[in-house]
């Protein structure tokens, strides 16, 4: 590929600069739910209210990360990371969503930033994991215009605060989520049912934001990379054919039945200014409404693409896909092993956007325990990590520009509508012991990936052994 520059020779897999990082999210890690002037989101309303999480769990402490960013910025510097992808809590900075600013909630991502670049960590600030504040839901929430333009005030507040400091920026984590969770099924908060039209309307204000959010860092936050960290399904070709990717490329972002949650309906139109033109005939008409004006508003210039990839589909070259042979290799959370989706999901979106890829989340969730030892052992991570690392690295060596991984999740931590029971973390939290941190083997091995750039991917046997 022209103009790559990050690829040296074929003995030193990942580029020289490549950004190592881990990810975790506010609500997520967070707790300190109601203190210091925060008022509440829509996770902690619908938290607290029963029947909608497992075992009727909350974020009001998850893992106390509030209190505890000195240790917990120690923990990844001993890792070796070089990135850390947090979010902001949008109620913690502003509690009606689009009032007066509280400078207590500012500061406490202040002096996190401030501790990351102390331990030569870069930041990377998502805006939005989907905290939306309680008070903005009760005006309308994402159906309402205002929440858009609110979010472009969070940008403009956090790119100022933190000018200078921070370098990376992700507008909105997973918009596919919020539409088909938030206000599809209802399984997230704020827990709304509603019918595609609304859905339709969703994504357009998201999107919006998305704009709106993209020009509010550009003239406030200096010199920043400013992109957005999408999901969705990921076809992979059974046979590494030309005509097999091609048919899995196509299918990867055909927008059918289950175009909520497919990167292609929010992707086109941010980077391509248009919504794809393979779409469910229902949506016709509202597509057909939007203004050329509004699609300028959303199709803002992007420095990168990043994409939350866990897992994939294969297909064959006639389009039919493949199904998972019995007892095919699944996470704690039941979802296919499929390393692939590392290799094909970065290609195929650089295929269609022509964008500098981070993968901004990857991970497996397990049901890790602490041993007779006092350790956390957990091969199945180590063995995940390790497959999609080497298929990453396929897609490198083809010539994709993959800049960095983030892995999901440093820590353990409130996995939404599963409460606490399934373990994303290379950082085990001991709940019931004081939130007590124990690094887990897959912690040991992603440090020596790290140090070695990847390079010790090719000794599987050696990795997490070493503490
Ligand atoms: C989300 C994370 C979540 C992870 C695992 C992603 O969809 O961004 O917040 O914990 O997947 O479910």
């Amino acid at each position: 590929m022209e103009g790559k520059t990050h690829m040296t020779s074929s003995c030193v897999p990942f580029p020289r600069d490549f950004v190592w990082g881990a990810a975790t999210s506010a609500y997520q890690i967070e707790g300190g739910w109601n203190e210091d002037g925060k008022d509440p989101s829509v996770w902690d309303h619908f938290c607290h209210t029963p029947g909608h999480i497992h075992n009727g769990e909350t974020g009001d402490i998850a893992c106390d990360h509030y209190h505890r960013v000195s240790e917990d910025v120690a923990l990844m510097k001993e890792l070796g990371i070089t990135s850390y992808r947090f979010s902001i809590n949008w109620p913690r900075i502003l509690p009606d969503g689009n009032g007066p600013i509280n400078h207590t909630g500012l500061d406490f991502y202040s002096r996190l930033i401030d501790h990351l670049l102390e331990a030569d960590i870069e930041p990377c600030v998502t805006l939005h994991h989907w905290e939306l504040p309680l008070a903005l839901h009760r005006r309308g929430g994402w159906l309402n215009p205002e929440t858009a333009k609110a979010f472009s005030r969070l940008a403009e507040v956090v790119g100022k605060a933190f000018r200078g400091r921070v370098r990376r920026y992700l507008t909105l984590n997973e918009p596919q989520c919020i539409t088909a969770l938030g206000y599809g099924n209802g399984v997230h908060a704020p827990g709304n049912r509603t019918d595609p039209l609304t859905q339709a309307a969703v994504a357009h204000q998201l999107l919006l934001g998305h704009g709106y959010a993209v020009q509010a860092l550009r003239s406030t936050a200096g010199t920043v990379e400013v992109g957005v960290a999408s999901t969705g399904s990921i076809v992979c070709p059974a046979e590494d054919t030309v005509e097999n990717r091609a048919v899995a490329c196509d299918a990867t972002f055909r927008c059918g039945e289950n175009w909520t949650f497919m990167h292609s309906w929010f992707l086109d139109p941010m980077v391509l200014g248009h919504y794809p033109e393979q779409r469910p005939p229902e949506l016709d008409a509202f597509v057909q409404s939007v203004s050329p004006d509004e699609l300028a508003q959303i199709c803002q210039p992007l420095d990168f693409i990043a994409a939350n990839i866990y897992s994939g589909d294969e297909i064959d070259a006639g389009g039919r896909l493949i199904p998972r042979p019995t007892g095919w290799p699944r996470t704690a959370l039941r979802w296919s092993v499929s390393p692939k989706s590392l290799h094909y999901g970065p290609a195929f979106l650089y295929r269609r956007y022509h964008l500098p890829i981070y993968v901004s989340e990857n991970g497996q969730s397990c049901n890790d325990r602490i041993f007779l030892d006092g350790q956390v052992h957990d091969p199945d991570r180590i063995d995940y990590l390790q497959r999609y690392l080497l298929a990453l690295r396929d897609a490198i060596r083809e010539g994709v520009p993959v800049m960095g991984y983030y892995h999901w999740s440093l820590m353990d931590n409130f996995e939404w509508q599963s409460g606490y029971d399934d373990r994303f973390g290379l950082i085990f939290v001991d709940y019931a012991n004081k939130l007590r941190r124990i690094p887990k083997d897959s912690f040991y091995a992603y440090r020596q990936i790290i140090a070695s750039n990847g390079g010790c991917l090719n000794d599987p046997g050696n990795l997490g052994s070493r503490r």
